[in-house]
Parts: C-alpha cells; structure tokens; sequence
C-alpha cells in the first residue's frame, strides 16, 4: 500500500514519527478566520494564536521532513501573511508564493446605497440605553458575554449587545436572538419592546426604491454553498443620502488563492551534497513546463538592453530572426497559475489587444491541449459519492503541486488531509503518501477515496 493515513490531531500524530522521514509536504490548512463557519475553521482567539497554533503543526513537519525538502502551503489572501509567520517561526524558508488565478470566486459586497435603505434609523442614545439594560442583567445574573454567544448560537454578538460608552459599534439583538434570550433574561420593559425587531424588517426608506428588474436565480457560491439574494427584486435607490453612494460597496471579488512554496534549509555544505544524500533540495521544473506545441518563441537572449534608469529588456527592439525553438517540454514554469476561464482569457486579449497565445501560454497550462491550466471546481465525479468536505481541491492541480516538490517515487505528508485530495494526486503521480485529519467522518471519505485509487 502506498498510502498511510491517520485519523487524529496532527500535533501528536507527527510526533510519532522519526525525524528527517518525509521527502515533501503538500497542505491546506483551514484559514482560521471562522470563513466557512465550521468548527475546524473557527478562528483561535486572533491573529497570534492561530499563527502560534499552526506554528506548533508546522514544527513537527518541519522536523519529520528531510532537509532540503520543499513543501506547498495552502494560503486565503487575505491571511496569507499569517501563513507564512508561522511557516517562518516553525523552522521553513518561504521561496515563493505561487498565485492561482480563478474566475469562479464569489464577492462578499455589501451595497452601500442598499445597506443605507435597508438600515432602521435608532438614536444612538436609545441603542446604549438598551445595550446598559442587556450589561445589567448580564451582571446580575452572573453570566459571560462567551457565554451569552453560545445561547444565542452567534460569535462576537454580545459584545456589541452589552456596549459599553467606550464601545464604538453599540448593536440591539435582533428578534430571533433575544428569543433565545428571554428565557434567562426575562421580558425587557416596555420601552425596549418597539426596538428589538425582525433582522428581515426592512428600514423606512427601502420601500421608495425603484424596481427595475428581478433576479432570475440565486447568485453562485463558495465551495458548494448558494448565496441566497436576500431580495428577489433589482431595485434603485431613490433617497438623496443612499444615491451619493449608489454603485459603491465594501469587497472586491476573491479571484486568487495563494500556494506558499517552502523549503526545510538543507543540512549538507552544498546543494549538490544534499540532494546526493536525501534526494530532497531541488524542484522538478522539467515535470510542470507549460507545453506550447514547437510554437516558436521570441528569443530574451537577442533583446536589446536599454539601460539607463528604468534598465527595462527593450521588447520592442526584438526582430523576427530573434527565435528559437521551444524547449522540447514547453516553457519555464511561472509562479502564477490561471485557471482556464472564458472571461479571464477576454479581458486579458482586450486588455493586451493580442491573440489569445501572447499572453495566455506565459501561463502555466497543466492541460496539453489547453492554453491555461484547466482547473475548474471539482466535479462530484472527482469528489467522490458523498463527500461533501466543503474545500475539496481539484486533482490536477494538486497533482502539479505534489509533482513540483516530489522526488521520484517519494513520499507526501498532508498534515491537514481533509478529504484526501493532496493523497489522490500524490497516489496519481506515483508517490508515496501520509495523511492526518482530525475529524472522523471526513477522515472516512479520505479513506474511501485513497481506497478506490490504489484498486484501480
Ligand atoms: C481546508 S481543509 C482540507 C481539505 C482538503 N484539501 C480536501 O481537498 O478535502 C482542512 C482540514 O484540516 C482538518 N484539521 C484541522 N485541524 C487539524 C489538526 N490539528 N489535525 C488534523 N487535521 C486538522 C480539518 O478537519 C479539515 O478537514
């Protein structure tokens, strides 16, 4: 069997192994910012507990992997920073960040013009007079703000309920919260009563918006899950105050992941020593060019320096007799990656006003016959009947990745295994493969998977 995968906290598991054991390590980590509202994804108290926590797994990868070996680490943009702390605190050299490039992400914006109309106009004074209400009771009852979150199934929520004069977002509990709430609180007096409303209860001004057309279906989603629209209808702003901010919101759409390319610092005087003792040190360029097909390309070698300030390659200086034939297995691989993808192809030749090829195949294409990589969503039929791990990673580019840091026939560790996506492409490329994850039932489907691969 070429695959050994445990179900158990990888913090202990790893420390059941020798040192020096693994030739790579491919992984994506949750993101620790409580994205998908999933127990393993929930945030660990801020920034530097998460860094500290995925340092402490990271360490004893860094320990159980031989030196010189590379390694890819999943990352969200967003906390991509925090990745590459606790990859540096844990031992690792950060090499390089490899940017996947995708048009299937999903913007998280809020409208500013909607969210003026659709906001229910409360004197800020009132708010704290209820928040100073909620805080009492809080205190009388002897009871936490942690706590007051778990009855009310929300994270972060009662500290803007029981605000304070220093607390800058004072919030009221929507209806559905303080009927969770009531049973300990009991009734609120009748003053409070008109503020705690519905959260669908719509402000004032949203009935003057124009309609000017209805959605047709719901918005797509992020790994599997539908955005609901919260509202059927098109609608246009009417009022002075939302018009000025009409076209305006606060998220840009999530187009890019990132892949932190790590490396354990070799222990021999040399480069050449150390892959001759371990095999581990080097990345396997031949294995991902990007093919272009004996397409002949400019020549870098023949360009004209300009020198000067800018010292910029002159490309417009180049001349047709500049070629030379492409090396037999494509191009240097790049650190960006571009899922194939009708829009992006578009606006990148509008942009470019080149065909498709100037600027699609300086891409990495893991497809021969495709100018881009072609990395669309897992379908079912690559998840597996009944997974549904929500972050299921396409096989082809986790294949690319294993294939990358991978000495032949060498070994993959995946200290966050999830569904077995990593452990399939190393399996598909012939490597050897360990897995850990935490959960038992996804540790099941990871079973399954890897089980189907090795039977074929
Ligand atoms: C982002 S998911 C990986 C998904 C995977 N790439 C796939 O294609 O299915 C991260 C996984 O790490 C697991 N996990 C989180 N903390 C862990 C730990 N300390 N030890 C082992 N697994 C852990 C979670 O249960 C989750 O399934």
């Amino acid at each position: 069997m070429n695959h050994h995968i445990f179900n158990g906290d990888s913090l202990e598991v790893l420390q059941t192994f020798p040192e020096n054991s693994f030739d790579s390590i491919v992984t994506d980590p949750p993101a620790g910012i409580g994205l998908l509202g999933f127990d393993w994804d929930k945030d660990k108290g801020g920034r530097d507990q998460w860094i500290r926590w995925l340092s402490s797994i990271m360490k004893e990868c860094y320990r159980t992997l031989k030196p010189g070996a590379h390694g890819f680490v999943w990352a969200l943009p967003r906390t991509s920073h925090w990745t590459a702390m606790a990859i540096e605190d844990s031992g690792f050299l950060v090499k390089d960040v490899v940017v996947h490039i995708f048009g299937s992400g999903f913007p998280k914006n809020i409208a500013i013009d909607k969210a003026l109309d659709r906001a229910k106009y409360v004197d800020t004074d009132l708010i704290y007079k209820v928040t100073g209400w909620i805080r009492a009771r809080r205190d009388e009852l002897g009871i936490t703000n942690r706590e007051i979150d778990e009855i009310t199934g929300v994270k972060g929520g009662a500290s803007h309920w029981t605000a304070g004069p220093d607390h800058k977002q004072p919030h009221i509990p929507t209806k559905e919260r303080w009927e969770k709430l009531e049973p300990i609180f009991g009734a609120p007096p009748e003053w409070m009563m008109p503020l705690i409303r519905p959260s669908h209860e719509l402000g004032e001004n949203w009935k003057d918006r124009q309609v000017v057309g209805a959605y047709t279906r719901d918005a797509g989603g992020l790994h599997g899950a539908t955005f609901k629209s919260q509202d059927r209808e098109i609608s246009e702003p009417t009022h002075k105050d939302s018009l000025k901010w009409r076209g305006w919101g606060t998220a840009l759409k999530p187009a890019s992941e990132h892949w932190i390319l790590i490396q354990k610092p070799i222990s021999e005087h040399n480069i050449a020593a150390n892959v001759k003792k371990y095999s581990t040190g080097a990345i396997n360029i031949d294995g991902i060019r990007t093919p272009v097909k004996g397409e002949k390309i400019p020549s870098t070698s023949n360009l004209k320096f300009n020198g000067g300030d800018s010292a910029m390659w002159d490309f417009a200086k180049r001349s047709e007799a500049s070629t030379y034939i492409q090396h037999p297995k494509g191009r240097f691989p790049t650190n960006v990656l571009l899922s194939k993808n009708e829009q992006i192809s578009k606006l990148l030749n509008r942009q470019s006003g080149r065909k498709s090829s100037d600027v699609s195949t300086y891409f990495f294409n893991v497809e021969m016959d495709s100018p881009f990589l072609y990395c669309k969503k897992p379908s079912s039929a690559e998840r597996g009947i009944g997974n549904h791990h929500p972050t299921v990673k396409p096989i082809n580019l986790m294949r690319y990745l294993a294939r990358t840091v991978t000495p032949p026939s060498g070994s993959v560790l995946d200290p966050f295994m999830g569904s077995g996506s990593i452990g399939l492409a190393a399996l598909l490329e012939g490597f050897q493969f360990l897995g850990i994850e935490k959960s038992e039932e996804y540790f099941q489907i990871a079973n399954q998977r890897l089980k189907g691969v090795e039977n074929v």
